[in-house]
């Protein structure tokens, strides 16, 4: 049965996104509606061969709605998520605004669909860089139990949003233009030909020398695998790239498991798609995965240095897989 939908950011760049896949996706649209900022009311946007307008968010924007995505931020789904649950529609959000909230599920359908039932309302999508990492790690935990995490991630700037792409583009044009005048608004340092161990760009650093976003790997990862046992430490760097986050992950398990034994479960894993072959330079690299769903994993090594230790590469889209495609599939099945 079609369904009324509306996308709270649509002109953003996971809301950009989450246009193309409902549309791919075949997802049954009834009446879709597009919502932004005053800004952005007017502005044309194109859905199976239909124009639609973009109108302003207001609190009277959901009546009739039956699914409401929202990607336009924490304080954006703070103040209108309540407005569209209380017209009956079931949100699915993007932000960081309720993710650890002990009453919303925290889903990622090939880890945990069946928390999806407990909603009240609200579903979180999580963090980009914790989806891909679970998706990876998941098969693995069933079967060895991960004891302990240490990841770095590779950051492209399109998690920032439009404006972080339009910045690491023109700031990498001035500077190949050889001029040293380029006006910065987003990034803290020059993003171009540069890599900042400080993400999100915005935030201060915590009282314990963390970023925020680095906690979001570790909360999130340990409530969606449903485990709070797993130790977990993250360190998040933004990278000049367009699209696609990398991570390298070393995991410390309780069972011995070895490279062939990681490599035969990922291969079968749900959303998964295995890329190691070292001989012939075969690993996860970001341009091929951007526009892709599934999550890509290569260089899996065993970690030398400790008796039960794997190594591995995972990369992923992050407006896909790490924010519209995710959120799209706990609507799918949540019809
Ligand atoms: P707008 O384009 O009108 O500013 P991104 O993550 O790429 O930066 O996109 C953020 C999304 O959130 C955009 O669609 C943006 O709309 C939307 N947004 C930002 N502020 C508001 C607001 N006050 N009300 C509604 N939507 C907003």
């Amino acid at each position: 049965m079609a369904v009324n939908v509306a996308i709270v950011g649509a002109t953003g760049a996971v809301g950009e996104e989450f246009i193309r896949i409902l549309e791919s996706r075949k997802f049954p649209v009834k009446e879709l509606r597009l919502l932004a900022s005053k800004r952005s009311a007017g502005k044309k946007m194109r859905f199976c061969g239909v124009e639609y307008t973009v109108q302003e968010l207001t609190r009277h924007s959901f009546q009739g709605i039956k699914i409401a995505l929202f990607s336009a931020g924490s304080s954006i789904s703070k103040e209108y998520v309540p407005y569209a649950i209380e017209s009956g529609a079931v949100c699915v959000d993007n932000s960081s605004a309720f993710r650890m909230d002990d009453d919303v599920p925290l889903v990622v359908p090939e880890v945990n669909p069946q928390d999806i039932a407990k909603h009240h309302g609200v579903i979180a999508n999580p963090n980009c860089s914790t989806i891909q990492m679970v998706v990876a790690l998941k098969p693995i935990h069933d079967v060895a139990k991960i004891k302990r995490i240490v990841v770095s991630t590779y950051q492209s700037v399109s998690g920032a949003g439009l404006k972080a792409v339009d910045e690491l583009q023109r700031e990498t044009a001035s500077i190949l233009a050889g001029k040293n005048d380029f006006q910065r608004k987003l990034f803290p340092h020059q993003i171009a030909f540069n890599v900042l161990p400080q993400i999100p760009q915005s935030n201060a650093f915590l009282q314990n020398g963390y970023t925020s976003e680095e906690l979001k790997m570790v909360n999130e990862t340990k409530k969606i695998m449903g485990d709070h046992s797993i130790r977990i430490t993250a360190t998040t760097v933004r990278v000049p790239v367009l699209r696609c986050h990398s991570e390298s992950v070393n995991i410390e398990t309780e069972k011995k498991i070895t490279v062939a034994e990681v490599r035969k479960l990922l291969a079968k894993s749900p959303g998964v798609t295995l890329m190691d072959d070292p001989a012939n330079q075969v690993y996860p690299l970001a341009p091929f995965a951007a526009g892709k769903d599934d999550v890509f994993v290569g260089r899996i090594r065993e970690d030398e240095s400790i008796d039960k230790g794997i190594n591995l590469w995972i990369v992923s889209d992050n407006l896909r897989k790490g924010a519209a495609l995710n959120a799209i599939q706990i609507a799918e099945k949540l019809l």
